[in-house]
């Protein structure tokens, strides 16, 4: 069920600070959309080594960066967005400040809950979201599971962290996360990767190679947006596009053939989702 209503995403109100843990590109976007959801910049605790600029400058506006541990007390919510790799060594050293009440939010690809659960105090409320690389533009689409440990309002609390970087969905079967880090987790570069290939077979074509560059950059990104703007099923939208016996319909008889792109993209889904599953051991 998706979860983002305006009304869902104040960020008023805590009940204690927020901590973010790793400031990069995805840790990073969520403190600008927090701040841009209005959320008072003293509230946000951030550990970063190496803050870029815009971090650093946010300090200059009241965000407490690298403050001692031992100052920070009864977050609200605990957001961890390190490398996963970095996982076992990073979230044992900041496990002492989720107190009672703080929802720790992983965006870790592939950190499970149980995996996460033994990083952390006996007890710990756990949410593991999988966001996509769109989140740096809050476009992203997140997708939550939360353990039985996380309460109705620490699930919201979770929720409307999250929606600052794009919409999100939660499920209550982890399992799922290894196909949903299949389609949208890993999607984006299957896209770009669309944009790509357009562009060299309308170079095979006969296109000058900055032209076809465009027009495909440019299709990918109409395409997407008209979808986004649509209500209509995608096959719809495609139906809408194709005349019977035309130009469209002569190329999606190949892409839509017994061993064309359907069969591609399952294929290419299901090996995604089995490289999570072997990474999340
Ligand atoms: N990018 C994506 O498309 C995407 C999609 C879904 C999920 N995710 C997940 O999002 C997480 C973050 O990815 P990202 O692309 O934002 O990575 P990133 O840009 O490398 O950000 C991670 C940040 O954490 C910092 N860090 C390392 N050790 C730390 C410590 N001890 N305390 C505090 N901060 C520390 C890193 O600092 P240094 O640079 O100094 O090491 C870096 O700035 C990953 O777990 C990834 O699985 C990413």
């Amino acid at each position: 069920m998706a979860n983002n209503d305006s009304s869902d995403r104040s960020l008023t109100n805590l009940s204690g600070p927020l901590v973010l843990i790793g400031a990069g590109k995805m840790g990073g976007a969520m403190l600008q959309g927090w701040l841009g959801l209005g959320f008072a910049p003293d509230q946000a605790v951030v550990f970063e080594p190496q803050p870029s600029g815009e971090i650093a400058a946010l300090a200059a506006r009241g965000v407490r960066l690298n403050p001692p541990a031992a100052s920070v007390r009864d977050a609200a919510a605990m957001v961890i967005a390190v490398k996963p790799q970095a996982a076992a060594e990073v979230v044992p050293a900041y496990a002492g400040l989720a107190g009672a009440g703080t929802v720790v939010v992983s965006i870790m690809a592939g950190q499970t809950l149980r995996t996460l659960a033994d990083l952390l105090p006996p007890g710990a409320a756990i949410v593991r979201s999988m966001p996509n690389t769109p989140a740096a533009i809050a476009r992203g689409i997140t997708v939550a599971v939360a353990n039985p440990q996380v309460s109705a309002g620490q699930r919201d609390l979770a929720n409307r962290l999250l929606a600052a970087i794009g919409t999100v969905e939660w499920v209550a079967d982890e399992a799922l996360m290894d196909a949903v880090t299949a389609v949208s987790g890993s999607g984006p570069a299957y896209v770009f990767l669309l944009a790509e290939t357009l562009a060299r077979a309308g170079v095979a074509a006969g296109l000058p190679p900055a032209l076809a560059a465009k027009l495909a950059r440019e299709t990918v990104a109409g395409a997407g947006e008209l979808l986004r703007r649509s209500e209509l099923d995608p096959a719809v939208l495609r139906r809408n596009v194709t005349s019977p016996g035309g130009t469209t319909a002569a190329a999606l008889d190949v892409l839509m053939s017994p061993k064309g792109l359907a069969a591609l993209m399952e294929t290419a889904v299901a090996a995604a989702t089995r490289r999570s599953r072997e990474l999340a051991g």
